[in-house]
């Protein structure tokens, strides 16, 4: 699959970054999006709350993901103020490691979600294909996803809670873009918590475990998940366990109690840094801060990470025509297209797609998000490059204690804590990630 694990440096680009011209569609085309507007081509992703397909637009003949979220599951699990959050969320973000949102639309059936498509599909094949990443590999990815996490944390205040490989996607180009922001919840300022157990058994942090005195959470647990995707890559295997081979009380017991062995010749500064995002004490763990300055990225230049100049280890597309080659197939999916019940229709009326925000807020429109990418790309493109850094099978289910339908509850920092993790809605095991 060309990619080059051992031999692969964390180098400057030379070049600029390439525009692929069938990617982003064009602003003006894509605000009037309708059902007609797309041709579905093919199933990438399959999920509990809808699947999401590489979709065709049918004027500009350019291609996005659309995740298409079906009524009758939305009233089946009462997740309407989930759904209306996510798409609150997803109307905040512009940075190039996060996927961007278009606009959502409305069928008969369903709710469509439009994003930019990521054509590398997720880091969790990149990382089975793979089995173990060097330590370079390793540091491209981990300090994507570090500035995608300082962003959500420090510029729009939001945690984001369901940090797995199967939730970072890959561009045609490489680059990390995260997904699915079906967890995601804003805290009204920096020392608010959350309440609500949620994420992936593998990857959730101690104090939604149920271990470190039952703690409310806040961002450190998205610095938890981190230190989990850093450990797989590097050791190939998930710290804590897998809920293929374990269930997941043993995980649970493993997060609160264990600490993974890190596999014997791994670099120390990297041993440190696994360690300290591994921390169990949310408020001795290691964040944005520490990461930042931490030895073991002091040749990382965040400035060439954030203007796309470091070169990916792997380009999934290699210049070819658009294609779903780096997902799974999901054939056999199909769109719902019975006319929905008058009861299930009554349900997801209460959820109103949310408009874009005036100009002075941080929210964006579908125009400005197509516009800006392209800005961003036109702006990277023109950026100098800086001189030559030296070198330098089964899915994992997401879990929701705050009961199906509930958006994420925001506490003050000593407000009692209550981690009852009633009956949750999981993600199904088979599902492909992103959803
Ligand atoms: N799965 C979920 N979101 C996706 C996206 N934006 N591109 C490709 N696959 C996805």
């Amino acid at each position: 699959m060309g990619v080059s694990n051992s031999s692969y440096k964390l180098v400057v680009s030379s070049e600029s970054p390439l525009q692929v011209d069938w990617i982003v569609p064009s602003k003006s085309k894509l605000t009037i999006l309708k059902e007609e507007s797309v041709e579905t081509t093919k199933a990438i992703g399959k999920g509990k709350f809808g699947h999401v397909f590489m979709c065709k637009h049918v004027a500009t003949s350019k291609y996005l993901a659309i995740k298409y979220i079906p009524k009758t599951i939305i009233h089946e699990c009462q997740s309407a103020s989930r759904i209306q959050q996510e798409m609150e969320v997803l109307l905040l973000l512009k940075h190039p490691f996060v996927v961007s949102y278009y606009c959502t639309y409305e069928t008969n059936q369903c709710f469509c979600i439009c994003l930019h498509y990521a054509a590398g599909g997720e880091l969790y094949s990149l990382m089975k294909k793979s089995y173990k990443f060097s330590e370079q590999m390793a540091k491209f990815y981990f300090c994507e996803i570090a500035l995608a996490l300082s962003y959500l944390h420090n510029d729009l205040n939001i945690v984001y809670r369901d940090l797995k490989p199967e939730n970072i996607l890959l561009d045609c180009h490489g680059h990390v873009k995260l997904c699915d922001f079906g967890f995601a919840a804003p805290l009204d300022n920096e020392k608010s918590t959350l309440i609500d157990g949620c994420g992936t058994a593998m990857y959730v942090a101690p104090e939604i475990a149920g271990g470190f005195m039952k703690k409310n959470h806040g961002f450190p647990v998205d610095w938890w998940g981190l230190g989990c995707v850093l450990y797989e890559m590097i050791a190939g295997k998930a710290p804590f366990g897998d809920t293929d081979k374990m269930s997941k009380f043993e995980i649970f017991n493993n997060i609160n109690a264990k600490n993974p062995s890190i596999p014997l010749f791994t670099n120390k500064q990297l041993k440190l840094l696994i360690n300290g995002l591994l921390a169990k004490d949310p408020n001795a763990r290691m964040n944005w801060k520490h990461v930042q300055s931490h030895p073991w990225l002091a040749d990382v230049n965040w400035n060439d990470f954030m203007n796309l100049r470091i070169i990916p280890p792997w380009k999934p597309l290699n210049n070819k025509a658009p294609n779903t080659d780096c997902f799974l197939s999901w054939n056999e999916l199909k769109l719902p297209t019975e006319t929905v019940s008058h009861e299930v229709a009554g349900y997801c009326n209460s959820i109103s797609i949310p408009k874009a925000k005036a100009e002075s807020t941080k929210g964006k429109n579908a125009d400005s998000f197509i516009e800006d990418e392209k800005e961003y790309f036109d702006k990277t493109s023109k950026n100098k490059p800086s001189p030559m850094q030296p070198a330098s099978s089964s899915r994992r289910k997401s879990i929701s204690g705050s009961g199906a339908g509930s958006p994420s509850q925001v506490v003050p920092d000593n407000a009692a804590p209550n981690m009852g993790r009633r009956a949750s809605m999981s993600k199904q095991a088979s599902m492909k990630g992103g959803m």
